[in-house]
């Protein structure tokens, strides 16, 4: 057990920093046992701090100091203690310079954190805290220094020698070393600081700004990977021309550099003018990666390159910030996405994640507001809540001012914030002085934890002509919160005909040209709206576009939902109410109130597939059946079993029922050859995908013969590995192992496919899934050191295999809690976040629940456990 219980950071106790870096001086010296770095400080006494401070404290980790000298003179052990986490230097003049030199062991960093080694090559990660583990610094956001490093390695082993900015200086050196120096103009918070240095090969283009600059974009990655980079390019120049084109963004430093690396926590990092990117987030070409990656990559290059304002212009003042810069850079790549496909579908897509994933653990002993009051380990905090929820406020507030305001709201927060580290207060200030709305009551959405419910009810006055819309809000309490105060919400609503239009909205009895959707604001914990001179009664389409981030609760009928899966002028609710339509069945089975699956939902399905004039995009993420982790998040008291059980006899119903259908879907989306990444060629993937694999899940021995032609002549990876999931998916054993031990043999050598090889296995309807997976882990390919590796295998079993996860007997659970204890000791970032299936124990059902939380305290038992897990766990078991 652990002996201490980690300290409690809160947001009240922030103190402006007592000494501010004007500037800092790096020079690494790295070998093949170690690395020593020589820092020198500029530093001077913040006049902003309240009362003097005689001693200056730094930050650090895990470093072994070798010395410390003040304005050039070195100082005796009795100036300064050495306490491990801090370095404390007394009696400190005004102004000086400080010179530290530590010794760190890269080699041996399994944290990858700070400064560590992947595949060969050094590399940083300091975000949040890891600047810490290079040097003696103070660790935090607020303190902006402008860098100079000088990075000195063995020239043949590392050829390649990286830092942030630009190259001011490079030379040879004794013993086959050679030096190149580094020089970044921008003051920046630590934080943002990256080194790198390898055996690299260069992918170069440049790209013209608007004002006419050339800026030089490099992508260093291994030799093997040369080929794989022109997604990522692309990728980048659209969205450095976007930025310019919908924020009026330009790009500032001269050169831009991604490097990709095998081992990373993340999925990449916005370091300045050197992003770090997760080889599995930046490499793709068609044979090796699917459209879900090719899109992925598209975004996440978006999204490191839109911080470069969103996060590094204008940074967090302190962690508890980091929804400023993480939310609405979501929402800034979140809008780069839509313009680059189709806007429904990503918007079906960002709002699935909320719903399933972000409102549970809003729902959970997690919950906590996009800004945060306190913490024990920030890592922890990288959550669906800070960057999902958090681009959902920053949406609202979008949808609030509208386009135009919002867009002189953040010119001005740019503008006015540019090189400070500020707050998310600050952000919404700049809205609200651009726009003159008052966002006062809005701000409680950063405050207050929980999804808001509205129970929306309504009654039509036929011989008045009024509709009559009721909506009550609700925010359930959350851990150290309870009864809370009504949000600002923007209600997007529209009012369908019997003939399936739109009815004008009219607010008043005599309003001319009443429009036929309205956004309304809702302030207060009940609202009633009249709707006036309608002839019939309307069926209501709430929250169009998943304006807000809430639950809806309104008695629709199965008749009301079909109509406006047909109907809905608003796409993304045409697909809402496809899947609450959905949900009702499956849930109908669940309790036993209905024996068989209703007709009506196979035949709604069945036009979906047989109209070719539908929107393919939409009607491909329509048959998607609700997700299992979706019923989950509905259920009070989720019996695991139960629900994979009436999901599965829903789509082994539906497979049956339209097993012509899908034949003939799967003949009309064939492979015309080319690989585009089109809205409209993905929907067509997807939908003969599909069609496989839910013929192959009811044993169609036709279309086990399909799969088979389809993975062996498939030119992607989505159709080899859209076969190979439905084989394996499938009863036909010896074709399903005959595909499995074929792709290993054509791929072992990539690890971005063997990672895809790794999690179609790890997610396995199969029986026995949790056998295999052990076995997984002992093959060769696994690597506990890797957390691309431990993600594609216990990752993906236990977070998207339900019914393999979730064994009565709890097996799945105590053997997460082993891995969980394992990765603790090596790598505790990824060690927490695996944990968190295990969390959501109160939401599961006997024996589950209780099994699940004894798995819980098997891990809180474990001796020399790591804050980051013991905050997690704690919190989950806590009362
Ligand atoms: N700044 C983060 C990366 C990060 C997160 C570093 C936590 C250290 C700790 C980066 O901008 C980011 O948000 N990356 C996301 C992907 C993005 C598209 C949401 C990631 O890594 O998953
Ligand atoms: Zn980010």
């Amino acid at each position: 057990m652990r002996t201490s219980q980690p300290r409690t950071i809160y947001l009240s106790e922030y103190r402006v920093p007592a000494f501010l870096v004007d500037h800092v001086d790096l020079r690494f010296e790295l070998f093949e046992n170690g690395a020593r770095v020589h820092s020198t400080l500029t530093v001077r006494r913040n006049p902003e701090y309240p009362g003097v401070a005689e001693h200056l404290e730094l930050d650090g980790d895990s470093l072994k100091l070798e010395s410390v000298s003040l304005d050039g003179i070195e100082l005796g052990a009795d100036r300064y203690q050495d306490q491990g986490d801090k370095l404390v230097v007394q009696a400190v003049p005004d102004k000086f310079g400080l010179n530290v030199v530590t010794w760190i062991e890269p080699q041996n960093n399994t944290r990858l954190e700070g400064l560590y080694k992947s595949s060969g090559m050094f590399c940083t990660q300091c975000e949040a805290e890891g600047f810490r583990c290079i040097t003696f610094f103070p660790d935090r956001p607020d303190v902006m220094a402008r860098f100079r490093t000088r990075v000195e390695a063995d020239r043949e082993k590392y050829p390649v020698l990286l830092s942030n900015g630009n190259d001011v200086d490079r030379g040879e050196l004794a013993d086959g070393r050679h030096f190149v120096t580094w020089e970044d103009p921008f003051p920046k918070p630590c934080y943002l600081f990256a080194l790198v240095a390898g055996d690299l090969v260069l992918k170069q283009d440049t790209f013209t700004t608007c004002s006419g600059r050339d800026i030089d974009l490099r992508i260093y990655v291994e030799a093997r990977n040369a080929a794989k980079c022109d997604h990522a390019m692309d990728s980048l120049k659209r969205s450095m021309r976007w930025d310019e084109e919908v924020y009026g963004r330009e790009y500032d430093l001269d050169i831009f550099m991604i490097v990709a690396v095998d081992d990373f926590n993340m999925g990449a990092m916005e370091n300045k003018g050197l992003n770090i990117f997760n080889s599995s987030c930046v490499l793709a070409s068609p044979e090796t990666a699917a459209d879900t990656a090719f899109q992925r990559i598209e975004a996440i290059v978006a999204h490191e390159y839109f911080h470069n304002w969103s996060g590094n212009r204008v940074t967090c003042r302190d962690w508890f910030q980091l929804s400023l810069k993480e939310g609405f850079t979501v929402f800034r790549d979140a809008g780069f996405s839509a313009d680059m496909g189709s806007p429904t579908v990503k918007r079906i897509e960002d709002a699935t994640l909320m719903r399933t994933a972000q409102f549970a653990e809003d729902a959970g002993p997690m919950s906590h507001p996009v800004r945060p009051s306190s913490y024990m380990e920030i890592s922890n905090f990288y959550t669906l809540t800070i960057y999902e929820k958090g681009a959902e406020v920053v949406r609202m507030i979008h949808t609030l001012l509208g386009p135009e305001l919002f867009r002189k709201g953040s010119d001005l927060y740019f503008e006015r914030h540019d090189g400070q580290a500020v707050t998310t207060d600050d952000f919404v200030k700049a809205m609200e002085d651009a726009s003159g709305r008052d966002l006062g009551q809005f701000r409680l959405w950063y405050e207050q934890a929980g999804t808001p419910l509205l129970t929306v009810r309504d009654d039509f006055d036929s011989e008045a002509g009024i509709y009559r819309l009721t909506i009550e809000q609700a925010i359930p309490d959350s851990p150290g919160q309870t009864s809370k105060n009504p949000q600002h919400i923007p209600f997007a609503l529209g009012l369908l005909g019997s003939d399936g239009t739109d009815l004008p909205l009219r607010l008043f009895a005599d309003e001319n040209d009443a429009p036929s959707e309205r956004v309304l604001e809702l302030t207060a914990a009940r609202h009633e709206f009249e709707f006036h001179g309608l002839s019939e009664r309307p069926v209501p389409s709430l929250v169009r576009g998943f304006s807000a981030p809430v639950r809806v609760d309104y008695p629709w009928t199965r008749e009301q939902l079909i109509f406006l899966m047909n109907h809905d002028g608003d796409g993304f609710n045409r697909w809402d109410a496809g899947q609450r339509l959905a949900v009702d069945v499956i849930q109908a089975l669940i309790r036993g109130d209905e024996e068989g699956v209703d007709e009506r939902l196979v035949e709604a399905y069945r036009s979906l597939l047989s109209d070719p004039s539908l929107d393919q995009a939409l009607v491909a993420k329509m048959l998607q059946l609700p997700s299992e982790a979706y019923l989950v998040e509905l259920a009070d008291s989720a019996d695991a079993q139960a629900i994979h059980g009436a999901r599965t006899r829903v789509l082994d119903c539906l497979a049956q029922a339209l097993r012509g259908e899908l034949l003939e879907c799967y003949r009309r989306n064939g492979d015309d050859g080319s690989y585009q990444l089109t809205p409209e060629a993905i929907a067509a993937r997807s939908l003969r995908n599909t069609a496989l694999s839910w013929l192959l899940h009811i044993g169609d021995r036709e279309a086990c013969g399909l799969a088979q032609t389809q993975y062996q002549d498939a030119g992607n990876m989505t159709d080899r590995m859209g076969a190979l999931r439905a084989l394996v998916n499938s009863c036909f054993v010896t074709e399903r192992e005959a595909a499995l031990n074929d792709f290993y043999q054509c791929w072992q050598d990539d690890p971005q496919v063997v990672e895809q090889w790794f999690s179609v296995q790890a997610a396995s309807l199969q029986a026995g899934t949790l056998n295999h997976i052990r076995e997984l882990l002992a093959h060769p390919a696994f690597d506990w050191k890797n957390p691309n590796k431990v993600r594609s295998v216990i990752g993906v079993f236990a977070g998207q295999n339900l019914a393999q996860f979730h064994q009565a007997d709890g097996s799945g659970y105590i053997f997460l809690a082993e891995q969980v204890c394992r990765l603790d000791d090596s790598n505790p970032q990824i060690a927490a976040r695996l944990v968190s299936p295990l969390t959501r124990w109160r939401k599961f059902a006997e024996p589950y629940g209780g099994k699940m939380k004894q798995a819980l305290a098997s891990v809180r038992d474990k001796e020399g456990l790591s804050k980051d897990v013991f905050e997690i766990v704690h919190k989950s078991l806590k009362e």
